[in-house]
């Protein structure tokens, strides 16, 4: 059990390196992890696991996909992002946002994730509609999870990437930030999710969801209260999340 990767040349392998301490400086310098793990997360969760379409392919820089509603803002992030790009032509879109939403969550203090690569680019973006709705609740996020082929410990897990950056009114019609240190990735998005509404945060309906569906809430409790638990769940959800569609089981 496991998957087989395909293997990559020296010259990319060696690229993948370099680019990585090139986004962390970029990264770092920007203050601009959480909207690189946004890109990163809505580039890999259009995958859908019967129709193997979607997935983290490099299709969310086409300006069809950036135009989803969903995708307001992240325009951004893909600016922000191609000076390094151009640095290494070698490297496709795919396992480039891929690795830079990697690199997001190691910056800010999160979970190592491992990163494979060899990801290829494909030209077809996702139809619009395959990410969650913010305003919806536990089905909603089921159905779209599933839909990726992920599991309720990873849609708990996952969420917790809230623990970076804030909702920005002229994106996505919300405004503020989940806990008062969005530039640090650790489980207070569990913490601050517990303790209910704040002065100042933002809980999204499919936040609150996390609390109200019994097979979610224990998850909740259990990050809230140990980040090492958080964090591995974290780091594997996340690996699983970038991978979607990428190298087959054998
Ligand atoms: C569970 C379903 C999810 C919903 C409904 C959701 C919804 C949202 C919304 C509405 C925003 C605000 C965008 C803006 O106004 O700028 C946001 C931001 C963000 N989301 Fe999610 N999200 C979900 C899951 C995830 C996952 C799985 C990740 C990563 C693994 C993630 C990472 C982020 C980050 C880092 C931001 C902050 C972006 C910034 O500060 O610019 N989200 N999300």
């Amino acid at each position: 059990m496991g998957k087989s990767y395909p293997s990559v040349s020296k010259e990319y392998k060696e690229a993948v390196d370099k680019c990585k301490r090139k986004l962390r400086a970029l990264i770092q310098e920007k203050h601009c992890a959480p909207i690189i793990l946004r890109l990163a997360w809505h580039a890999a969760g259009t995958f859908d696991v019967q129709s193997k379409t979607g997935g983290p392919f490099g299709t969310i820089k086409n300006p069809q996909e950036l135009a989803h509603v969903a995708n307001n803002g992240l325009d951004i992030a893909v600016r922000l992002l191609e000076p390094i790009k151009e640095q290494f032509p070698i490297l496709s879109y795919a396992d480039f946002y891929q690795l830079a939403g990697v690199v997001a969550v190691e910056i800010t203090g999160g979970p190592e994730i491992l990163f494979h690569p060899g990801r290829p680019d494909k030209t077809e973006s996702p139809p619009e509609g395959r990410l969650p709705d913010a305003k919806k609740g536990s089905d909603h996020l089921r159905e779209v999870f599933y839909r990726m082929g992920l599991s309720d410990k990873d849609i708990v897990a996952l969420s917790g990437a809230h623990t970076l950056g804030m909702c920005h009114k002229e994106r996505s019609g919300y405004q503020g930030a989940w806990t008062n240190n969005p530039l640090i990735f650790d489980n207070s998005y569990f913490r601050e999710l517990l303790t209910g509404d704040k002065e100042g945060f933002i809980q999204l309906p499919s936040d609150k969801a996390l609390l109200e569906d019994v097979a979610f809430r224990p998850y909740v409790e259990k990050y809230a209260q140990d980040e090492e638990a958080f964090f591995a769940d974290y780091a594997e959800a996340h690996l699983k999340l970038s991978e979607l569609g990428f190298a087959d089981e054998v």
